[in-house]
């Protein structure tokens, strides 16, 4: 089975989350691209959808739905968004798409937060993959130093604007032994805006989708 199909299973999985009068946060990516063109299927079920991004806003369009505003309505019922990596405490990273500020936005808003992914994402300790960073343009230099600091290799995504007009930096060799820990000290950096780790408000579901099905990890 190719990671398409994976991608396909994990998203049809996080359907049966999804109970009728719903909110519905969506999060960016290609899993959840496939998520996207799923969601039309249960259309009834749904009654406003929230986006993490404009990318997923132009594909939700595309599918037939109105995209609310986050300030438009109130809690979210349930945020479902993939990850670049996940623990089996359900830590994970996100932000390869660059989405990673208003990801945090809808999962920090959301009762539920559904994560799905690919066996491949599911590692021992958070790090490997470079950690997203989403900076403020003007902090940029004086953000790298303290990276490298940290003795860990930050660089600059090239060419590439977030949809809040930011830059990413992409952190290599950072030790994320304590995902908590990391990400509360980095969130104290003047001009991040978000770090990519997500274990304060971690998953609070992973669908792991491999070549037997998709199993289902709570902590
Ligand atoms: C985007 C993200 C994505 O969830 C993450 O990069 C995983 O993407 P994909 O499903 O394409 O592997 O955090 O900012």
């Amino acid at each position: 089975m190719d990671s398409t199909e994976k991608k396909h299973n994990a998203a049809k999985a996080s359907l049966e989350f999804i109970e009728p009068g719903m909110v519905v946060g969506i999060g960016t990516g290609s899993t959840v691209d496939e998520l996207i063109k799923l969601l039309p299927s249960i259309k009834d079920r749904i009654d406003k959808v929230v986006s993490s991004s404009n990318a997923s806003t132009e594909l939700l369009e595309e599918q037939g739905f109105e995209v609310a505003r986050l300030n438009e309505v109130g809690p979210i019922d349930i945020y479902i968004d993939g990850a670049d990596e996940a623990t089996k405490r359900l830590h994970l990273i996100k932000g390869g798409g660059g989405a990673l500020t208003r990801e945090k936005v809808l999962a920090g808003a959301s009762r539920r937060f559904v994560c799905i992914i690919d066996e491949s994402k599911l590692v021992g300790m958070l790090g490997t993959f470079p950690l997203p960073v989403e900076v403020l343009p003007m902090a940029q230099s004086f953000v790298a130093r303290q990276f490298t600091k940290l003795r860990a290799q930050p660089v600059w995504r090239e060419g590439f604007v977030t949809d809040n007009g930011n830059h990413i930096l992409d952190v290599h060799e950072l030790n994320i032994s304590n995902p908590i820990e990391m990400e509360t000290r980095l969130n104290q950096i003047p001009g991040i805006l978000t770090v990519g780790i997500f274990a304060n408000r971690s998953a609070d579901i992973l669908l792991i989708a491999d070549d037997n099905g998709v199993r289902e990890m709570r902590v």
